[in-house]
């Protein structure tokens, strides 16, 4: 079961399709979008862009995640992915990587202009991503991390209000 509502993957589909509108690929002409769901709704999405030296090519996937980082976002949902494709194209190997390098796994939506769409998963399409125990906490567990803190920071507020209102009962009482 995915964490992703219906009406989520419709707008993140849309989104995709949309973005793949923006994108700059006079040379190949494989016109991409991407648009990743973020946790509280939000949608942050890319295109390609090429250069006459073709090696220079950003792909619509590491775009939006570049936007998303750079906008300080860590937390993400999932993706869908928009091309030309019959049946809609997976994410090339980088963007791939990139996916494992920034979430835990990630649900993916593989999407075309003539309504084809498949649902897959980063663990899926890349079983043993390249992760380096070297380098630190990598940002997911990090937000993991942070998540999970800020849940219990709150719920320490509740009980705290909680108890403190409860004193504040018995004392009127008496
Ligand atoms: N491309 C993407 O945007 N995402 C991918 O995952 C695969 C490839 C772009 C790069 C290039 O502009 C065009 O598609 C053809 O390779």
């Amino acid at each position: 079961m995915s964490r992703v509502a219906k009406a989520d993957w419709d707008r993140l589909a849309e989104a995709a399709l949309e973005a793949r509108r923006n994108a700059y690929a006079p040379y190949s002409r494989f016109q991409v979008g991407a648009a990743i769901l973020l946790p509280d709704g939000e949608i942050v999405s890319g295109a390609n862009v090429e250069n006459a030296s073709y090696g220079l090519a950003l792909c619509a996937e590491r775009n939006a995640f570049g936007t998303a980082m750079a906008q300080g976002r860590r937390a993400f949902t999932a993706i869908a992915v928009a091309t030309q494709s019959s049946p809609p194209g997976p994410p090339c190997g980088l963007c791939l990587q990139t996916m494992a390098e920034l979430c835990e796994d990630i649900d993916i939506l593989l999407v075309n202009p003539a309504g084809e769409r498949q649902r897959t998963k980063l663990s899926r399409l890349m079983g043993q991503p390249f992760r380096w125990k070297g380098a630190g906490t990598p940002s997911w567990k990090g937000e993991k991390k942070a998540q999970t803190k800020k849940a219990q920071t709150k719920k320490a507020q509740t009980k705290k209000a909680q108890t403190k209102k409860a004193r504040g009962a018995s004392k009127a009482a008496t």
